[in-house]
């Protein structure tokens, strides 16, 4: 949550910052601010909303002294509001009281409390409700009582706080600097040439450099003009060698490219992401070649049991996941919310292997657990999407889902990639353990080949339906999504693509459980999705006939291999055929459409779903 971003060099900072806040506006909504130094100078300007109200607001400041904002050093930060409604005053750059402190922070500072009761009693003031400011005061607090240099005071306050952050800080008493550090949420720093970009991704700076450093956890490091990186361990001030690494992203990939929303743009790319998802891992002489498990094989011949930590979405592309490796390798698997995993002091065998899942590689809750599991010994394979992430970094091994850049906050190419993903994986793992599914793997590899060509037809075929059901149901208060066997986890998917960006309630439920009480909230008013392919097509048609008995309104989705499906119902979406496992793939295509359309209908903004963000750095 909240994206931040700095420079350091000789272009002016604050074209650089906002135009790097504009690519991280995907990472929160809240506010943005930026400040600009210049020598001892530093000038700050917040605002609530948008970064196109901040860019409105310095326009307008700028028309009437044009030398406002100069300066070739600058932070910025878009906010996901934690702590503190969002307003202009909670709004980032905070700075202290003494002005000694410029700073924006991305987590949570968790004893922020106590630290202000602290400083509080020694004469600090506040003027927002954040924690950030805290920090800022904090800093302060040991360059002016204890007379520290920049990292030295950035370094003691940081060994006295308790939480996450990702931190870039400006002080005018060391005009020549800019500290950051990092525990527990994402800072990456370009190199130019005489110049460094800092931001929570590479993206805002990739027209500029595509050399890096992914700062590591407890690490803070000093940025000087025309010097190179200092970076320093935050406990015991060590100086620490680091990795400069190239990265080969597509720029075009963060631009709308003529679509509405990155929301569209990204389910459109679905057939592309899902091929590239597949490319080097599926031959077409049906072989799988998964390096990452090839080289541990020996710990997955010995996996008894598998783990699957993950949430939201990826969450659910995990529970897709366990039933293919289920399936398929005849390996027990659980899916836990990383949430839960984390905190509950989970049994962990030695040969268990943990699968950690997400698109971000930076959700909170899914690297705790995954350090909870490095911490009892288990093995970890990260499966992420965000090239050098910290799942990526921290994971024994892994593959990269290849999905490209994924800038809406719902997640719609992450998912079908990541269950692309989970595929090969599964089939993969059941050719090490030798397992009988095996027999017919030259007709399952042969399905996912074949899988993004029906992807693009169905993208052509399916919209006009889905916008005839978007039309008749964007006003309803309730949906109801139910699927059976493999598509259980995907009715639970399409009910969270729905609320999340249309905010209306939906509910997803095993087709089966309904009448357990779900059937209770079925009356006229009430839209139910059903999911129907081929397995269990009677049992589900029985399903149907107790919602429309009931007068709900029946939107199926089936695979055209469904020869019958009940009189009465709204609409029938049809997908291509395909084998079970590779159902939630196609089926999710008409699910994501509908949701955008809901939404669009309903005139909320796709891509920036409110109260959310893209990646959630915060527990
Ligand atoms: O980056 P991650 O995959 O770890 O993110 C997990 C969830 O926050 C994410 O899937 C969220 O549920 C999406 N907004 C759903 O569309």
């Amino acid at each position: 949550m909240c994206g931040i971003v700095g420079y350091l060099g000789f272009k002016p900072a604050c074209q650089v910052v906002l135009s790097g806040l504009k690519s991280l506006e995907y990472r929160g909504y809240d506010s943005a601010g930026l400040s600009i130094q210049n020598g001892s100078k530093i000038q700050t300007v917040k605002k609530k909303g948008s970064v196109s109200v901040l860019e409105k607001a310095l326009n307008e400041a700028q028309k009437n002294n044009a030398t406002l904002y100069e300066g070739n050093f600058g932070i910025g930060h878009t906010r996901w509001a934690t702590h503190g409604v969002p307003n202009d005053t909670n709004s980032h750059p905070h700075t202290s009281q003494n002005n000694l402190i410029t700073l924006v922070h991305n987590g949570v500072i968790e004893n922020y409390e106590s630290l202000k009761k602290r400083l509080v009693e020694k004469g600090y003031l506040f003027q927002s409700d954040t924690d950030t400011e805290v920090l800022a005061n904090l800093v302060d607090f040991y360059i002016s009582h204890h007379d520290l240099g920049f990292l030295e005071a950035v370094q003691k306050a940081l060994q006295n706080v308790v939480g996450a952050y990702a931190l870039l800080a400006l002080s005018p008493r060391f005009p020549e600097q800019m500290v950051l550090a990092r525990l527990s949420s994402p800072l990456v720093v370009g190199i130019g040439k005489g110049e460094f970009y800092i931001a929570s991704d590479a993206t805002p700076f990739l027209q500029y450099t595509r050399r890096v450093i992914y700062l590591e956890d407890h690490n803070i490091a000093l940025l000087e003009p025309e010097k190179p990186i200092i970076i320093r361990s935050i406990a015991d001030n060590s100086e620490l060698p680091y990795k400069v690494e190239e990265l080969d992203w597509d720029l075009g990939a963060a631009e709308k490219d003529g679509y509405e929303s990155f929301m569209l743009k990204e389910i459109f790319a679905q057939p592309q992401a899902i091929s590239d998802a597949m490319r080097g891992r599926v031959s077409s002489d049906f072989h799988i070649n998964m390096k990452s498990i090839q080289d541990h094989r020996s710990i997955f011949e010995d996996a008894r049991r598998i783990i699957i930590v993950a949430c939201g979405t990826s969450w659910h592309a995990g529970l897709i996941g366990e039933y293919m490796i289920e399936e398929f390798a005849r390996i027990p698997v659980e899916t836990e919310y990383a949430s839960e995993f984390r905190y509950r002091d989970p049994i962990l065998f030695p040969n268990d292997i943990v699968i950690a899942v997400s698109q971000s590689g930076e959700t909170a809750d899914t690297l705790a657990a995954v350090r909870l599991a490095k911490s009892k010994k288990a093995f970890v394979y990260g499966i992420c999407n965000v090239v050098g992430s910290s799942l990526a970094r921290e994971s024994d091994t892994g593959c990269y889902t290849h999905a490209g850049p994924e800038i809406g906050v719902a997640s719609t190419k992450a998912f079908t990639t990541q269950l692309t993903v989970f595929f090969i994986l599964a089939l993969e793992v059941a050719s090490i353990k030798g397992s009988p599914a095996l027999k017919i793997k030259n007709e399952l590899i042969e399905q996912i080949i074949k899988l993004p060509n029906k992807v693009q037809r169905l993208l052509k075929t399916c919209e006009p339906e889905v916008i005839k059901v978007a039309k008749t149901f964007h006003q309803a208060t309730n949906f109801l999504y139910l699927g059976r066997g493999y598509n259980f986890p995907l009715a639970l998917e399409g009910a969270l693509k729905l609320k999340e960006i249309s905010y209306i309630h939906a509910e997803g439920y095993p087709a089966a459980e309904m009448k357990h009480g779900p059937i209770a909230l079925i009356d006229e008013n009430m839209p139910v999705m059903v999911v129907i392919s081929r397995k269990n097509s009677e049992k589900i048609n029985s399903n149907i006939q107790e919602i429309l008995s009931r007068k709900g309104k029946v939107i199926v989705i089936s695979t055209q291999s469904v020869d019958h499906v009940p009189e009465g119902v709204v609409a029938h979406i049809q997908i291509p055929n395909t084998i079970e496992p590779l159902v939630p793939i196609l089926a999710s295509i008409p699910m994501q459409l509908l949701s955008y359309h809901v939404a669009s209908l309903r005139g909320l903004n796709v891509d920036r779903p409110r109260n959310l963000a893209k990646s959630v750095t915060v527990e």
